[in-house]
C-alpha cells in the first residue's frame, strides 16, 4: 500500500505592526484555530499532482527541482518543492490535495498556511524530520513566490503558533502560548486583493516622506512594543486601546478603505475592546478583541459586512502533522 501523510497548519492574524514590518519594526501576530490541511500519498512516478478542494483545479509537478504546468495558485507550492529539493531532501513522487478554511486573499495568512502545511506533509512522505527554523525558512521560499518582498511574518505565525513578537531581522524574538479569556473575531469583508499591490503602494509612500519616514517606523515600533508588554500583562482594554491606534495608523497611510472602516467603527461601537484591519489591506478582513460578554452583539453588528465571521481565542497550535 503507497505511503499517506497529513498535516495541517492554522490561519494568522497580524495584531499589531503590519506593513511596517517590512521596513524592519517588529509585529505582533497570533496563530488562529481555522487550518489548512494538506494530504499527500506516494506516487510511483513523476509527475506529481497537486489538487485545490476549495477551489476546484489541478496542476502537474513534473520533477523534484518544482517545475509544473497548471494555475499560478499553485506557484508558491512548486517554489516549496524547490526549496526542499535545493536543501537536499529527498522529495518522491506524491499526489497531494489540499482542503482549507481559510478564505483566500483575506489577510489571513492562506498562502502561508497551504505552503507550511504542504512542506511538512511532503517532508512527513521523505522520512525527513525538520526543525521549526527550517520549516519556516522553507515556508518563506513560498510565501516569496505569493508576494515578491515579504516580511516573513505570516510563515513564522503559521510554523510557530502561539503568538509571536518578530521582525524580519531577528525573525520569533518572543512568544507566548495564549492570554485570558478574551476573544478575537476575525470578518472578512469578502474584497478580495493581492498583497504586493499594498505593500508596494506603502514602500513607495514612506519613500517619499523621506526623514519623516524614520519617526513614523519608530513611532511604529514603540505601539507594537507596548502591545506586546500589554498582552503579556494581561492587561487587555490598554490592548484593545493600542489596536484603535494600529488601525488609525494604517489608515494613514492608505490602506483602509471605506468598508474596512465601517466594519472597525461597527465592531467598537457594539462594544469591543478594540478593532482593527488586519494584514495588507484595501480589502481582507478586520479583528475585533472582545470579552466573552460582548462577543454576541459584536458579531451580529458585522454580520450585514461579512459572509466569513469566525470567533477565536489568541494563539493556536502551529503547523503540525496529524
Ligand atoms: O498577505 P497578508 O494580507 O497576510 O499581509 C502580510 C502582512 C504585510 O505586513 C502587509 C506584508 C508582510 O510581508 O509582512
Amino acid at each position: 500500500m503507497s505511503r499517506r501523510v497529513t498535516a495541517r497548519a492554522p490561519a494568522k492574524a497580524i495584531l499589531f505592526g503590519e506593513h511596517f514590518v517590512v521596513s524592519g519594526t517588529r509585529a505582533v501576530s497570533s496563530a488562529v484555530g481555522a487550518y489548512t490541511i494538506v494530504n499527500v500519498e506516494e506516487k510511483a512516478s513523476w509527475p506529481s499532482e497537486l489538487a485545490s478542494r476549495e477551489l476546484g483545479i489541478r496542476a502537474l509537478v513534473l520533477g523534484p527541482d518544482g517545475s509544473f504546468s497548471g494555475p499560478e495558485e499553485f506557484r508558491p507550492i512548486a517554489f516549496v518543492i524547490r526549496a526542499l529539493t535545493m536543501r537536499g531532501y529527498d522529495v518522491p513522487p506524491f499526489s497531494l490535495s489540499i482542503s482549507t478554511e481559510i478564505p483566500d486573499g483575506a489577510g489571513l495568512g492562506s498562502s502561508a498556511s497551504v505552503s507550511a502545511a504542504s512542506a511538512l506533509a511532503l517532508l512527513g512522505l521523505a522520512g525527513s524530520d525538520v526543525s521549526r527554523d527550517d520549516l519556516y525558512s522553507i515556508t518563506l521560499e513560498g510565501e516569496r513566490a505569493a508576494h515578491g518582498n515579504p516580511s516573513g511574518v505570516d510563515p513564522a505565525s503559521v510554523v510557530h503558533g502561539g503568538i509571536i513578537l518578530f521582525s524580519r531581522e531577528r525573525g520569533v524574538i518572543e512568544r507566548v502560548e495564549g492570554v485570558d479569556d478574551s476573544l478575537l473575531i476575525i470578518a472578512d469583508s469578502g474584497i478580495r486583493r493581492k498583497t504586493y499591490a499594498p505593500v508596494t503602494g506603502v514602500l513607495n509612500l514612506l519613500k517619499r516622506l523621506e526623514y519623516f519616514r524614520d519617526e513614523l517606523l519608530r513611532a511604529a515600533d514603540s505601539l507594537v512594543m507596548m502591545a506586546w508588554d500589554a498582552l503579556k500583562r494581561k492587561r487587555t482594554e490598554e490592548l484593545g486601546i493600542l489596536m484603535n491606534v494600529n488601525h488609525g495608523l494604517l489608515s494613514s497611510i492608505g490602506v483602509s478603505t471605506w468598508e474596512l472602516d465601517a466594519m472597525v467603527h461597527a465592531a467598537r461601537r457594539a462594544g469591543a475592546l478594540g478593532s482593527k484591519l488586519t494584514g495588507a489591506g484595501l480589502g481582507g478582513s478586520i479583528i475585533a478583541l472582545v470579552r466573552p460578554e460582548s462577543e454576541e452583539a459584536v458579531r451580529k453588528a458585522l454580520s450585514p459586512m461579512s459572509r466569513w465571521i469566525r470567533i477565536f481565542h489568541l494563539g493556536a497550535e502551529g503547523a503540525a502533522l496529524v
